[in-house]
């Protein structure tokens, strides 16, 4: 752990191996509740097992594998339009509308909302607007609470839980600000590998392996989790004093050399990472991500093996890894 100056002036500890990485995950010293509101990713226990316990059921591996076959669909439907194209921007026309359609289907949110959403997931996403924003979409939530038939969906079967507009803009989001990174950032990594590309497309049974290795050498959330530290507390021998903010760099521990050989490389079959962090707070959304990822890449190089890249992507600026642009070439 190191203690460091912030770009924003504020002084934080940054835990970057991996072992302290994963003892700070797990260490109740340490708590999520760095905003106030009630979101479930900012709570601790008891509360926090309280209002996960239910999101957890609805999230339950069988539901997510169950998705298979629809998320294939709208995979397939979204790639149809690459058919007839020279060239296309991978984030805007298959990376942001495919987990977006699939959380918002899931949650039950109608498919005229989707613009909206997007909109105001975007803003929330954005330091400046965040407050603002926040406002607007809870305002949102509650009227769609409000107006909405029950259905076959998760905001039904969590209709009567406390912290019900929290927790769904909170799964809104998550279900696909991050997603889309994984897209974008793994399929970056593949085509600038071309020998894994081939081993996938030989190999499909190694899609599961390559959404993981995707995750580790570049998750979303590369720059960390944060925390507080709500006693003195060690971690890898040094004292973070009370009332420090903590910043748990999820990144840097996914290319701890002292975990992972050629950390930098894209390899197959490495130790498992902290992409979707680690204890209690654990992503409830992992199994879904990793569906979509297998699907989403699967059907890539099924349908595209000669997909290359058509210009250097450019990276955007946000505390969320991934790319603003990314222009490929399907065939
Ligand atoms: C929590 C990463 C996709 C919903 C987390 C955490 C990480 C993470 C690192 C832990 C945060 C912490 O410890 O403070 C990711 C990545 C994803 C992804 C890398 C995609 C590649 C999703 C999806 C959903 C989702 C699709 C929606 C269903 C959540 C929720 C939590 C969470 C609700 C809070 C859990 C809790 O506090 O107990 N995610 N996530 N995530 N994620 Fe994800």
């Amino acid at each position: 752990p190191a203690l460091i100056d912030t770009p924003d002036g504020r002084r934080a500890w940054v835990i970057s191996r991996y072992d302290d990485v994963v003892q700070a995950l797990g260490h109740p010293g340490l708590s999520s509740a760095v905003i106030p509101g009630g979101m479930l990713n900012h709570t601790d226990p008891p509360e926090h097992t309280q209002l996960r316990k239910p999101v957890a059921r609805a999230f339950s591996t069988r539901r997510m594998e169950a998705l298979r076959p629809r998320i294939e669909r709208i995979t397939n439907d979204l790639l149809d339009a690459w058919e007839t194209e020279d060239e296309v921007d991978v984030i805007d026309t298959f990376a942001y509308p495919l987990p977006i359609t699939v959380i918002c289907e899931l949650l039950g949110v109608p498919e005229r909302d989707r613009n909206e959403v997007r909109t105001l997931t975007s803003e929330l996403m954005a330091p400046e607007t965040m407050v603002e924003a926040y406002g607007r979409f809870a305002l949102y939530v509650q009227n769609l609470l409000e107006t909405k038939e029950p259905g076959d969906d998760v905001i039904t079967d969590l209709r009567d839980e406390p912290n019900l507009v929290q927790t769904l803009v909170l799964l809104i989001t998550a279900g696909h600000e991050t997603t889309v990174q994984l897209i974008g950032n793994g399929l970056l990594a593949l085509l600038r590998d071309p020998a894994v590309k081939q081993r996938l497309i030989d190999d499909p049974i190694l899609l599961p392996d390559a959404v993981d290795e995707f995750l580790r050498l570049d998750g979303p959330l590369a720059l960390g989790v944060s925390r507080i530290a709500t006693a003195d507390v060690e971690i890898g021998g040094v004292t973070i004093p009370r009332s420090s903010q903590v910043t748990v760099s999820l990144g840097a521990a996914n290319r701890d050399p002292s975990r992972y050989s050629d950390p930098d490389v894209l390899q197959l079959g490495r130790d498992p990472h902290v992409a979707f962090g680690h204890g209690i707070h654990y992503c409830v959304g992992a199994r879904l991500a990793r569906v979509e990822g297998e699907i989403a890449f699967g059907t890539l190089l099924r349908r595209f093996p000669e997909l290359a890249l058509a210009a250097e992507p450019e990276w955007r600026e946000s505390f969320i890894r991934g790319l603003a642009s990314f222009r490929v070439r399907p065939k």
